[in-house]
């Protein structure tokens, strides 16, 4: 990095004022919040490469970068029309170089260097919203809060206000974007502190002698000086004083002395001034067109956060490797006092198993750092070897620090989840740059083989070179995958395609199999990871047949007739000798299954007896329990009974209990903080047994019908659909009896059946 920019004190970043947790990860601002604050170092965006000093002038002697994209912020939101809803802060700048109102060099420029980072995740105008963020910061002003999620335009508008307009047409032009006339002044101060006036642009403003002439006395600095020499008279700034006067471009004058100098006097304090502009420069890039709705909270950097992580099948197809990194942010918190980042994963089915390893974990050391304007970051570097017989649904992590603590990190309870069904197979895939000439390979889990790949393909195609549009477009192409040779429990799907070449760097790669609800994917890869040529995959095995439990797979059709009634689990291979395979039982003894449960919150779901022994069997927790109304296992070595369910226990996915009975492989014993829950099926008096607390339960059998699942309806059609019918009073019951004959019921939306 250049030198570092000139930070006022007393700045916290955003996070850290906030104290906000982490979102939940992968989130829709990911790709941008890289962009905004991975700056420089490792891994680093440089996204201010060019206006990192403030007063570089990557375009030009005399051009400040950093004040030219302070001006395309304003000059792509100022055609805004609040009562029409139209335009905003939306690219359509790109469109409009061309139409007189954007002269000069400084637009083209800007967009040019802020479409090398245009993507499906991040559009121009939210680049265009970060580029005012990141200029105002480079130059030591307020962090400008950051909301994401704003559309590009197809076409251009017009309404950026001109020096020569009279105030009248100015206060009509602002309050058409949504600004007062308070707000005008002040939002004209915010801008008109860095840079500028250029002769060749306003030759009536700035004679070609000069060049150009600075707002202020310190043009690459965000402060308020170009209103601190406004109010003492001895103000620089040629839209106030100078040549501009005799023929009435004085703006600035106009406009900071519109409402007798009292909004501009107020921004003499440098306090007023910072906190003015960061709420109006916040509200000049959150103008969008109607329909726009921008992220609830601006965007703050992760604690911790899994950047880049792949999964590769090695060779042989034994084993997976998976990649990446974990970033840490270590503003507060040095590096140095990381020992490690240790990664857990969780297998396919939410389990612990991982072969013969012992921990499915790895252990990370630091290995670079990286900086945005107000942030470090370390990365620990992941390479965890995954057997494919396991495989793996999601990860957590912990930090452990010098001084013997450590913290735990499980993405906001969620665990951080990693889907082993479609892997993007790198090594096998590849891109020639010059001619943009793709091939891509991908892995699909034999369990979800069937349904259709797609290779999706996001790249940028320069537009019309007379038309001065330096933004090329965002084009997206979808390439049916064509499926090949099977490798143990995956099968090998590849397409081919020419990407424009020029930009083929910039490409996005996404392979798709399935879509709508039941969609897995690789997404968002860079085709600029690839390689010039494809390696091939050596080593072979035995095609084998993937069973994965209910919650870690969709179902790949709801109305096929052969839908798994239980909810089994674990991975089988047609190869290996046949292990018993584990079912949820709905049935033992006189008890029945509700469902997984969680624990309750510091209190045990069944509280009123407790026994754990390695020979644990439903069958022996139950005989533990007799005389209860309820007993569960938990972490396949537990048993637990109690005649009430805790109030905050609550209902679990079933794949949760994935835990196998530490005395009956072929038995489900809940999980950790889960309760493989049994309720006995004797009529209750409310009287005489206590009713449980925890109420609402899925009822596993209804006449002689058995719960399957919750599952989505069909697309364009019904999941179930021979016959149907609605009524208020609808119950499972009621249901069952008008599908009778039929091999399957559902009840939806709580009246109907079908
Ligand atoms: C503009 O709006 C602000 C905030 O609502 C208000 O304080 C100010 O008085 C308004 N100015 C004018 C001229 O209406
Ligand atoms: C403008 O005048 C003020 C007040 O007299 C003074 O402090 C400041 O240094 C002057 N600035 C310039 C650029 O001359
Ligand atoms: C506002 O301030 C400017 C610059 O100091 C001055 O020329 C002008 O007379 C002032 N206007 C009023 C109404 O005070
Ligand atoms: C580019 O635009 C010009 C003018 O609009 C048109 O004449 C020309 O055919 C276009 N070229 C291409 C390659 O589309
Ligand atoms: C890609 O094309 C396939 C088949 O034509 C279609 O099912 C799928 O929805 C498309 N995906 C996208 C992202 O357009
Ligand atoms: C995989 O399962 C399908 C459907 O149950 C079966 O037809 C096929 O023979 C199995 N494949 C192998 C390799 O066992
Ligand atoms: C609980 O069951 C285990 C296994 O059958 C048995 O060894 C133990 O004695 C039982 N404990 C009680 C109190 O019933």
């Amino acid at each position: 990095m250049r030198a570092r920019a000139p930070v006022l004190a007393g700045l916290l970043s955003l996070a850290a004022q906030t104290g906000r947790a982490d979102p939940t990860w992968p989130a829709a601002t990911d790709h941008m919040e890289e962009i905004v604050y991975q700056l420089q170092g490792f891994r680093g965006s440089l996204f201010n490469d060019i206006i990192t000093p403030c007063d570089n002038e990557a375009a030009g002697p005399g051009r400040i970068t950093a004040s030219e994209w302070l001006r395309v912020g304003f000059h792509d939101m100022a055609p805004h029309n609040k009562y029409f809803g139209t335009n905003g802060v939306d690219g359509s700048l790109q469109f409009e170089l061309n139409d007189g109102e954007n002269t000069g060099p400084g637009h083209a420029t800007t967009l040019k260097f802020l479409a090398n980072y245009l993507s499906s995740r991040s559009s121009l105008a939210d680049l265009i919203a970060a580029g005012v963020y990141a200029s105002v910061r480079s130059c030591g002003g307020p962090v400008v809060p950051l909301r994401l999620g704003r559309v590009d335009a197809t076409e251009g508008g017009n309404g950026v206000p001109q020096p020569q307009n009279s105030i009248g047409t100015f206060i009509s032009q602002f309050d058409r974007m949504g600004f007062n006339a308070t707000e005008m002044i002040q939002l004209v101060a915010c801008g008109h502190t860095l840079g500028s006036v250029h002769s060749p642009e306003f030759p009536e403003i700035v004679p070609a002698a000069t060049g150009q002439i600075s707002f202020d006395s310190s043009n690459a600095v965000y402060d308020n000086k170009v209103v601190t020499e406004y109010v003492a008279g001895n103000t620089t700034n040629p839209l106030v004083v100078g040549a501009s006067i005799a023929v009435g471009r004085n703006s600035d004058g106009r406009i900071f002395g519109s409402d007798g100098n009292v909004t501009i006097r107020a921004m003499a304090d440098p306090t007023v001034y910072r906190n003015t502009c960061q709420a109006l420069l916040q509200r000049m890039i959150e103008v969008v067109p109607a329909g726009v709705t921008l992220t609830p909270d601006p965007i703050a950097p992760y604690a911790v956060k899994p950047v880049g992580m792949q999964l590769t099948l090695n060779d042989g197809a034994a084993t997976l490797l998976l990649s990446g990194y974990i970033r840490v942010r270590t503003t507060e918190l040095p590096a140095s006092s990381i020992t490690n980042v240790v990664l857990t994963w969780k297998d396919r089915n939410g389990g612990n198993s991982c072969g013969s390893s012992a921990t499915c974990s790895v252990t990370a050391t630091l290995q670079g750092v990286a900086n945005g304007f107000d942030d470090t970051f370390g990365f620990f570097p992941i390479q965890a070897t995954i057997p494919v017989a396991s495989g793996i649904s999601s990860f957590t992590l912990v930090l452990n620090f010098n001084d013997g603590t450590s913290k735990s990190y499980d993405n906001n309870g969620n665990s951080y989840p990693m889907s082993d069904a479609v892997i993007l197979q790198k090594p096998q895939s590849c891109l020639l740059q010059g001619s943009g000439a793709l091939t891509v390979s991908a892995l699909v889990r034999n369990d979800i083989v069937g349904l259709p790949v797609n290779l999706g393909v996001s790249y940028l195609v320069p537009r019309n070179t007379t038309d001065g549009n330096p933004v090329p477009a965002l084009t997206q192409a979808n390439i049916t995958m064509t499926a090949g040779d099977c490798v143990g429990q995956y099968t090998f799907y590849t397409a081919s395609f020419t990407i424009y070449g020029g930009l083929s760097y910039n490409a996005r790669l996404s392979v798709t199999a399935g879509s709508g609800a039941t969609a897995y994917s690789d997404d968002f890869i860079k085709a600029s990871d690839l390689s010039g040529t494809c390696g091939t995959f050596s080593g072979s095995a035995t095609c084998a047949n993937v069973t994965v439990s209910s919650t870690s797979s969709l179902p790949t059709s709801t109305t096929s007739s052969s839908t798994s009634v239980s909810a089994t689990t674990t991975t089988t291979t047609t190869s290996s000798t046949a292990a018993p395979t584990p079912t949820i039982k709905t049935n033992v003894g006189g008890y029945v299954f509700v469902s997984c449960w969680t624990e309750g919150t510091g209190v045990r779901a069944l509280s009123e007896a407790s026994f754990a022994y390695d020979s644990m069997t439903l069958e022996s927790c139950m005989a533990n329990c007799t005389g209860f109304d309820y007993w569960a296992t938990e972490y396949g070595r537990e048993c637990y009974c109690g005649n009430s369910l805790a109030s905050s226990s609550a209902q679990a996915p079933n794949g949760d209990c994935s835990m196998l009975c530490a005395g009956d492989p072929s038995e489900f014993c809940g999980a950790g903080n889960r309760l493989e829950l049994y309720s006995t099926t004797a009529t209750r008096t409310t009287s005489a047994t206590p009713t449980p607390t925890a109420t609402l339960a899925v009822k596993p059998t209804v006449g002689d019908y058995v719960f399957v699942g919750c599952q989505t309806e069909a697309t364009s059609q019904r999941a179930l659909s021979e016959k149907t019918y609605a009524d208020d009073s609808m119950t499972l019951e009621s249901c069952a009896a008008f599908c009778a004959g039929f091999t399957y019921f559902g009840t939806e939306y709580g009246r109907e059946c079908e």
